[in-house]
């Protein structure tokens, strides 16, 4: 079954801290952090949900109301069994789908190799690098989409 994607509702709270736990560890946002984005969902915050009864994969972006102003995905992920399902690449369908004319920047640790093959796969592009500045010294890869018509 394929998952639905969907706006998050604030229902999704609890599901949404204890699979970004499972997907990102010590990286994970708290549920502080987490009901911070739900506050600004009237503001300038998207959040998707792929939902097949649970909630299996999400997607975070700030979307500035000012078209010009540059869309940030700020957070991607599938529950590990999950993965390399097309999930990711449906949630990443529905968030480009929201930014139609404008451009979208993120930010991926140079060694995910998961995360730049999706990525890479919808026509981002690397733009620039932050030399060493992940713990551990690995480089942060900016990347950039642009809708192509
Ligand atoms: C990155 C991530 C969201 C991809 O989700 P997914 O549901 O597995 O992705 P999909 O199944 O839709 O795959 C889409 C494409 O991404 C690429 N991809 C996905 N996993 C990959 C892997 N392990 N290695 C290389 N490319 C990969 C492929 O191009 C794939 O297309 P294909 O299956 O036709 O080859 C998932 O691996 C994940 O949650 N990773 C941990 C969280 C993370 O690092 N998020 C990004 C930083 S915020």
């Amino acid at each position: 079954m394929r998952p639905a994607i969907r706006a998050a509702g604030a229902d999704d709270l609890p599901a949404l801290v204890a699979l970004d736990e499972v997907c990102f560890g010590a990286e994970a946002w708290s549920t502080v952090a987490w009901s911070t984005e739900f506050d600004r969902l009237s503001e300038d915050r998207v959040i998707l949900v792929a939902d097949e009864g649970s909630v299996v994969g999400y997607a975070v972006l700030l979307v500035p109301p000012v078209a010009l102003d540059v869309v940030e995905l700020l957070r991607i992920a599938v529950s590990p069994a999950e993965r390399r399902t097309g999930i990711g690449g449906q949630l990443m369908t529905a968030a480009l789908a929201r930014c139609a004319g404008r451009t979208v920047l993120l930010e991926v640790a140079a060694g995910n190799d998961s995360a730049l093959g999706l990525y890479e796969g919808f026509g981002f592009e690397e733009i620039s690098r932050r030399r060493g500045y992940y713990a551990g010294g690995e480089d942060a890869v900016i990347m950039r989409w642009r809708e192509t018509v």
